[in-house]
């Protein structure tokens, strides 16, 4: 390798670390963005114009025709995606990742055969082409399903002992791996059953997991898009690829722990359990007898204006009914009238990480009235009034109070110690965990039904008559 293709890889390196730094906080993750792609846009640059290699005018061609045509359609889909179908995109994204490792796995695997003995890959080598090709296609159909199921196109498949089989076939696959590479195997028949029946545990891993637990799923693929574009570093003996996947790898896994942990589950939960299906959102009524108070707007409109300081809790309900807009107009608006307002931010709050900051950012609210949960809990008990906005689980105190509850010990936004609380949702159903909320039947909570964007916009006129 010449050393101004190293120079130009070591500096896409630095380019990406310090891309992924700026990813850590809203107000710079634009800019992060930005390094790391012209970090990456300079790596493939270099590649294609300082290659050692011999390449035939026509290859030439085909790499530029395949970087324009792809740099377009993605181009297109990112300008078009609406925020919400964000992991959508991303599951599909990290598809064409795998798919790549493995195609890479199956041109290097197919180098070797026929040559002579003394040609032969090392089994060293060999370890690794499988390993692209495993993880590759393990992420291809694993992503697809999961995209198909974020659009609604499939639902949750649950073969009878799926977790069993699931095990087997995933023991069978490394067995026969191993096989591969014990007899040093050069058959491209053998090497296509494997690719198959990776293609097909792809599959089955994904099929069964909840709907709504795909947010957690797709990070993890995200992670061994990673892992496997980091092999296939290791079989070019390129440095760049090597660390962008391993920076993708151990960022996707971070990510994946971090969401666990907010939702106190364990990963293993996650994979192996039916828990927080899609059809767990708002299915099922509360069976509580007791008993809740429930508010107009502009009995609520009266509450607020007449208080010091305000937080809004925003959660999913404020996603699905799309009134990031109208909260930011109610924010401003009691901002005008003297009330100071703040957005409490709980972690996996909504369907995806990061989506009230990105729903919220869309609707320009200063990033600096966003405040992470661990800040805001100890502010609550000198809080006025706390306007929970299509929020369920993130603010149930059953995960303090309840050892036999789903939720406990995830840790939670501490509404309940404020001087008085509204909830705006549409009714008393569930929220993702499919559990109770104590929270609404608290006597200083006012439930005040309605879709958020209604019941928001009647709070605006209110206030604004006042
Ligand atoms: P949820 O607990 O899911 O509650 C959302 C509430 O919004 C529902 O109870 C629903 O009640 C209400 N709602 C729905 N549509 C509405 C509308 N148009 N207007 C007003 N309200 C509406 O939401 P959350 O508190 O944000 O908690 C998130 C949950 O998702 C957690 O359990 C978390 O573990 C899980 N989760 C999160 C992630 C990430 S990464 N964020 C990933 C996977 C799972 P009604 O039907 O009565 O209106």
């Amino acid at each position: 390798m010449s050393i101004y293709l190293s120079i130009i890889y070591l500096i896409a390196t630095v380019t990406f670390i310090v891309g992924l730094k700026n990813l850590g906080h809203p107000a710079t993750a634009k800019k992060g963005n930005l390094i790391s792609a012209l970090g990456m846009g300079l790596a493939i640059v270099g590649t294609i114009v300082l290659t050692e290699n011999e390449i035939s005018p026509i290859i030439y061609g085909l790499i530029i025709g395949a970087i324009v045509v792809g740099g377009i359609i993605g181009w297109v889909i990112a300008m078009k995606v609406e925020m919400t179908k964000m992991p959508e995109l991303v599951s599909l994204f990290n598809g064409f990742g795998g798919a790549s490792a493995l195609l890479i796995g199956l041109v290097e695997f197919n180098k070797n055969i026929g040559v002579a003995e003394a040609d032969k890959a090392s089994a060293a080598i060999i370890s690794t082409i499988i390993s692209a090709i495993i993880i590759g296609s393990i992420t291809f159909t694993g992503s697809l399903v999961a995209w198909a199921k974020l659009n609604g196109s499939m639902k949750d498949l649950r073969l009878p002992k799926y977790n069993l089989i699931n095990n087997i076939l995933f023991l069978i696959l490394l067995a026969f791996a191993v096989y591969i590479v014990l007899i040093g195997s050069d058959s491209s028949l053998l090497i296509y059953v494997l690719l198959v029946a990776s293609l097909v545990y792809g599959y089955l891993f994904v099929a069964p997991i909840g709907g709504a637990d795909m947010p957690v799923v797709i990070s993890l693929l995200n992670s061994l898009t990673g892992i496997a574009a980091a092999i296939t570093g290791i079989l070019y003996g390129n440095m760049v690829m090597l660390v962008g996947g391993i920076l993708v790898g151990s960022a996707g896994l971070i990510l994946t722990f971090a969401m666990c942990k907010a939702m106190n589950r364990s990963l293993a939960s996650v994979i192996f359990g039916a828990f927080g299906g899609a059809e767990a959102v708002g299915t099922s009524t509360g069976k509580s007898g007791g008993t809740i108070k429930k508010t107009t707007a502009s009995d609520a409109a009266v509450l607020l204006n007449y208080s010091t300081n305000v937080v809004i809790v925003p959660g999913y309900g404020l996603a699905v009914a799309q009134a990031q807009h109208v909260i930011h107009e109610l924010e401003e608006l009691l901002t005008k009238k003297g009330v100071s307002v703040k957005y409490a931010i709980h972690p996996v709050a909504g369907r995806m990480p990061g989506h009230m900051n990105v729903l919220l950012a869309e609707s320009n609210v200063d990033y600096d009235k966003l405040v992470e949960m661990d800040d805001i809990n100890p502010q609550f008990p000198n809080t006025d009034v706390v306007l929970v906005v299509g929020a369920n689980d993130v603010v149930n105190p059953a995960a303090h109070n309840d050892p036999s509850s789903p939720i406990y010990g995830m840790p939670i936004l501490d509404v309940e110690n404020a001087k008085h609380i509204i909830v705006n949702k549409r009714s008393m159903n569930v929220g993702y965990a499919g559990i109770e909320n104590e929270l609404f039947f608290n006597q200083k909570t006012n439930m005040l039904f309605g879709d958020a964007k209604d019941a928001l916009t009647k709070l605006v006129a209110e206030l604004k008559n006042m």
